[in-house]
C-alpha cells in the first residue's frame, strides 16, 4: 500500500474513532437532558391534574373523569394519560391509548405501593414511550394512580439528528484533514524526496560535471550535506578508477589515495609517520567572538594535506594562528582536517623573538632570497642564525619527545625553515629514517656560497637519509654545493654525499597536486561562469586571465602586470575586453620587501587601469588578501588563460591546479622557464618573465589559439598532472626512503662531533 494512503487511511480511522466517542457521549447527555424533560413535563401536568381527579377518582365518577382525561390527553408530544382506582381497574383513558394499558403497568402498582412517582421508557405495541405514574391520594387514603404516556418519537429524531450531524462532520473533517496531509505529504515530502532523488542522480550519473544544484530546505540539508559528501568520494573513486583503466591500457596504472594508503601500510608495518614544517596545514583565527579556521596560502601545505589525510600520522607545525592555543589538547595537539578528522597536528609555539629571528629573518631573508635567483640580496644576521639553531632545536625536542616509545620512525621533514633539524634527529635516534624534502631551487655553489652558514646547513641536511628536490638540475646543484664546501664523498653515478660514515641519497621528486573536484558554481552555471564573476567584479568583458600567487618578489608580479599594460598597448582591439585578476595573498607583510612590493603592485595596477579603464571594465583586477581553495576554484574554470610569471620557482603548483580544474580542457597556461613545473608541462606557452614582449605575444596566442589545439594541449597537461598527482610523489618519496639501508654506525656526531663553529675560508679552499 502507498505511504499516502497508508496515512489517509490511518487518519480516517483515528478521526472516525474520535468521532464516534464523541457522538456516543452527546447522544447519552442529549437523552438523559431530554428524558428529565419529559420528567419535569409529566410531573407538572401530573401535579396539575391531581388535584381535580383525585376526589373524582375516589368517588368512582368515572364519566367526570373519563371528561378531564380528554381535554388534557392531547397535550405536546402527550400520547394520553390513564387513570386507574386503587384496586387497578381503569377509571378512565385517553382513547388514542393501546388496548394492554386497560391493566395498570407495572410502574403505575409500583407508584401506588411506594406512593412515590416514578417514570421509565417501555415498549408499547411497536413502539417505545415514556410513562409516568403518579398515585393518587383522597383524604390521605390512596385512591388510584394516573399514568401519562408519552411520544419519544422526537428523543429518537434528536438522536438520530445527532448521529446524522456527526456523520457528515465526520466525513467532512476527514475529507479536508485528508486533503491537507495529502498536500503537506506531497509538498513537504513527496516532492523533496523527488528532487533529492532526481538531484542524487545527477550528481550520480553527472556528466561533463553538470548537476543540478542541491534541494533546499532545512529538513533536508544533513541528509544532501551527507549525501555531497558520498556523492564526492564516489565520484573521486570513480574517476580513478577511470583514470586508472585509461592509464592501465597504457601500461601505467594511477596514484591514488588508496594506492597510496594500501603502498605507505605495506612499507610502514604499523611504523609511525611524522611530517614536521613551519607552516601548518590548518590556522585557527579569531574573527570577532568566532573561531575561524583557515587553510593557509602554500604550495607546501596544497601538496602534503592530501598524503596526511589518506596515510594518518602526526604533522608537527609551528602554532601561528592567534586561536591556535584556544583549540588544542594539553599535548598542543588537535585532529584535522576539522569536518572529517584524519590525522593529528601538533603544534609548536614560538615566542616573538624566535619568530622573528627564525622564521622571518633567517628563513625568510637569509635563505628564501638566497635559493631563489631573483634579484633581492639576502640578509644574514648572527643573531637570526641563532634563532634558526634554536628553533631547529626546539622542533627537534618536540619531535623526539613525540618518538619517545616509538621504534624505526618515519620523518618527512619540509623546506628550508629546517635545514639543521635532520641531524639533530638522528644523533638522537639512529633508528629513524628521516627524508628531507627542499620546496624552494638550490642555486649554484658560487650563489649559495655567500650564506656564511653554508657548512652548518649542508652539515644539518646530510644528517637525513634522503634529500629531494623537485627537479635534477636543483640535485646536481646542491652536490656541487656539497662537493665545494665539505668534506664529504660524492657519488655521482649515485647521487649520494657520504660523510662521517652516514650516506645521503639525493633525488628529484617532481611535487603535484592532488585530483580536484569542479566547483559548486562550475556545476551549477558551467558556461555562465565567467560572466558571473566579471559581474561580481563589476566588469563587462569577454575574456578572462587569472593569476593566483603569494605576493612575493619571486612571483614576477610586476614583471605580468608590465606584460598586460603593454599587450593592450600592442593590441588595442582587447581594450575593454580581456581582464586579469590577481588573486594575491598577503604574506610575510613583516617583511619591509614585501610590504614595498604589494605598495609597489598596487600602484602599478592603479596606474595601468588608469590609463586604460572604462566606465564598465578594467584591465587588472587586483584582489589582494586570502582566497580559500573554493574561491580560487571557479577563477580557475572560468579563466582563458593563466599567468604564472615566477622569476625562479621550485615548482609552482598554482600551475598544476590551474590544469586541474579545467574540464573542460579549455584555457591556456603561461608558463616561466624559470619554474620546475615548465620542466613537465611542456604544452604551456612557456616564457621569459624578463621578456615583456614576449609575454605580451603569449597572452595574445593564448586568446587567439585555435580551439582544437588549445584543447590538445590542456588534453595532455591534464593527463599529465592526473598521472604524476602527489600521490605518486609521496610514493615515490617514501619507496626511496624505504630503500635506504640505514648504517648501523653508531649515531651521527658521536664518532666525528662536528665543530659547529664557522671555518676561515682561507686562499685556494674550497
Ligand atoms: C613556499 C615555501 C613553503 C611556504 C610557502 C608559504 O611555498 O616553500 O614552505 O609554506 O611558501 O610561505 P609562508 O612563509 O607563508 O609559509
Amino acid at each position: 500500500m502507498r505511504i499516502t494512503l497508508r496515512v489517509i487511511l490511518s487518519i480516517f480511522v483515528v478521526i472516525s474513532a474520535i468521532v464516534l466517542l464523541f457522538t456516543f457521549l452527546q447522544v447519552e447527555q442529549e437523552k438523559e437532558r431530554m428524558t428529565l424533560d419529559l420528567e419535569r413535563r409529566a410531573s407538572i401536568l401530573g401535579e396539575s391534574l391531581k388535584e381535580s381527579i383525585e376526589p373524582l377518582v375516589a368517588k368512582g365518577q368515572t364519566s367526570s373523569i373519563q371528561k378531564i382525561v380528554n381535554k388534557f390527553g392531547n397535550r405536546e408530544r402527550l400520547a394520553g394519560v390513564a387513570i386507574y382506582d386503587a384496586k387497578g381497574h381503569m377509571a378512565a383513558a385517553s382513547a388514542q391509548l393501546p388496548p394492554h394499558l386497560k391493566t395498570p403497568p407495572a410502574l403505575a402498582a409500583n407508584a401506588m405501593k411506594t406512593g412515590l412517582e416514578e417514570g421509565n421508557f417501555l415498549p408499547l405495541g411497536e413502539k417505545e414511550m415514556y410513562l409516568h405514574a403518579l398515585p393518587l391520594y383522597h383524604e390521605e387514603k390512596l385512591a388510584g394512580a394516573m399514568v401519562m404516556v408519552y411520544e419519544t418519537k422526537q428523543i429518537k429524531d434528536r438522536v438520530a439528528h445527532i448521529w446524522e450531524n456527526n456523520f457528515i462532520r465526520l466525513l467532512v473533517s476527514a475529507l479536508f484533514i485528508s486533503l491537507t496531509t495529502l498536500l503537506v505529504i506531497r509538498w513537504s515530502m513527496v516532492h523533496p524526496i523527488a528532487r533529492m532523488a532526481e538531484w542524487m542522480k545527477t550528481l550520480r550519473t553527472e556528466k561533463g560535471g553538470v548537476t543540478l544544484p542541491p534541494p533546499s530546505g532545512k529538513v533536508f540539508e544533513p541528509l544532501a550535506r551527507e549525501a555531497t559528501r558520498m556523492v564526492k568520494s564516489i565520484s573521486e573513486a570513480r574517476s580513478a578508477a577511470e583514470q586508472e583503466a585509461r592509464l592501465r591500457r597504457k601500461a601505467e596504472s594511477l596514484w591514488t589515495p588508496v594506492r597510496l594508503r594500501e603502498h605507505v601500510r605495506t612499507l610502514l608495518q604499523g611504523r609511525p609517520l611524522f611530517v614536521i614544517s613551519n607552516r601548518e596545514p590548518y590556522v585557527h583565527e579569531r574573527r570577532g567572538k568566532k573561531i575561524e579556521c583557515v587553510v593557509p596560502a602554500s604550495g607546501l601545505v596544497t601538496a602534503l594535506e592530501p598524503i596526511l589525510q589518506s596515510c594518518g600520522g602526526t604533522w608537527l607545525a609551528h602554532g601561528s594562528g592567534d586561536a591556535d592555543r584556544e583549540v588544542v589538547d594539553e599535548g598542543d595537539k588537535i585532529r584535522v582536517p576539522p569536518e572529517d578528522p584524519q590525522y593529528l597536528l601538533k603544534r609548536v609555539w614560538l615566542t616573538k623573538e624566535e619568530e622573528e629571528g627564525y622564521y622571518y629573518g633567517f628563513s625568510n631573508e637569509g635563505l628564501w632570497p638566497l635559493c631563489h635567483i631573483a634579484h633581492t640580496r639576502p640578509v644574514f644576521r648572527a643573531e637570526d642564525w641563532n634563532f634558526y639553531e634554536a628553533v631547529n632545536q626546539k622542533f627537534a625536542q618536540a619531535t623526539l619527545a613525540e618518538l619517545e616509545n616509538t621504534q624505526d620512525p618515519w620523518i618527512l621533514v619540509q623546506d628550508y625553515h629546517f635545514a639543521l633539524f635532520p641531524r639533530m634527529i638522528k644523533e638522537k635516534r639512529p633508528d629513524a629514517r628521516v627524508a628531507l624534502f627542499w620546496h624552494i631551487p638550490w642555486p649554484n655553489p658560487e650563489s649559495f656560497g655567500i650564506c656564511p652558514w653554508q657548512r652548518e646547513i649542508l652539515h644539518g641536511m646530510l644528517g637525513a637519509d634522503l634529500i629531494g628536490f623537485h627537479v635534477q638540475f636543483h640535485c646536481n646543484n646542491f652536490l656541487e654545493t656539497v662537493d665545494r664546501a665539505l668534506e664529504s664523498r660524492i657519488d655521482w653515478e649515485n647521487f649520494t654525499a657520504e660523510r662521517e660514515n652516514h650516506l645521503t641519497q639525493v633525488k628529484p621528486f617532481p611535487i603535484s597536486i592532488a585530483a580536484p573536484q569542479p566547483s559548486p558554481a562550475f556545476r551549477s552555471l558551467n558556461g555562465g561562469l565567467k560572466k558571473t564573476l566579471l559581474r561580481e567584479l563589476g566588469i563587462r568583458g569577454q575574456y578572462l586571465g587569472v593569476g593566483v600567487d603569494r605576493i612575493d618578489y619571486t612571483k614576477g608580479l610586476r614583471e605580468r602586470f608590465l606584460a598586460i599594460e603593454r599587450f593592450l598597448e600592442k593590441y588595442p582591439i582587447y581594450q575593454g575586453v580581456f581582464t586579469f585578476v590577481e588573486l594575491g595573498a598577503p604574506s610575510r607583510t613583516h617583511i619591509k620587501e614585501y610590504r614595498d612590493l604589494t605598495a609597489l603592485l598596487e600602484s602599478e595596477a592603479e596606474r595601468i587601469n588608469w590609463r586604460f579603464q572604462t566606465k564598465e571594465w578594467r584591465p587588472i583586477v587586483f584582489l589582494k588578501r586570502h582566497h580559500s581553495h573554493r574561491e580560487i576554484a571557479p577563477f580557475y574554470e572560468a579563466a582563458d588563460l593563466c599567468l604564472v610569471t615566477s622569476l625562479h620557482d621550485g615548482m609552482n603548483l598554482v600551475a598544476k591546479e590551474f590544469i586541474g580544474a579545467k574540464w573542460d580542457e579549455s584555457g591556456v597556461l603561461i608558463l616561466s622557464q624559470f619554474t620546475g613545473a615548465a620542466r613537465e608541462l611542456r604544452d604551456a606557452l612557456v616564457v621569459n618573465p624578463y621578456d615583456t614582449e614576449q609575454m605580451a605575444e603569449a597572452i595574445r596566442l593564448a586568446l587567439e589559439m585555435d580551439p582544437a589545439e588549445k584543447r590538445a594541449r590542456m588534453r595532455r597537461m591534464r593527463e599529465a598532472v592526473q598521472e604524476k598527482n602527489i600521490y605518486r610523489w609521496a610514493g615515490d618519496l617514501i619507496s626511496s626512503l624505504s630503500q635506504i639501508r640505514l648504517s648501523s654506525a653508531p649515531p651521527l656526531g658521536i664518532s666525528a662531533p662536528y665543530s659547529p663553529s664557522r671555518p676561515m675560508i682561507l686562499p685556494g679552499d674550497g
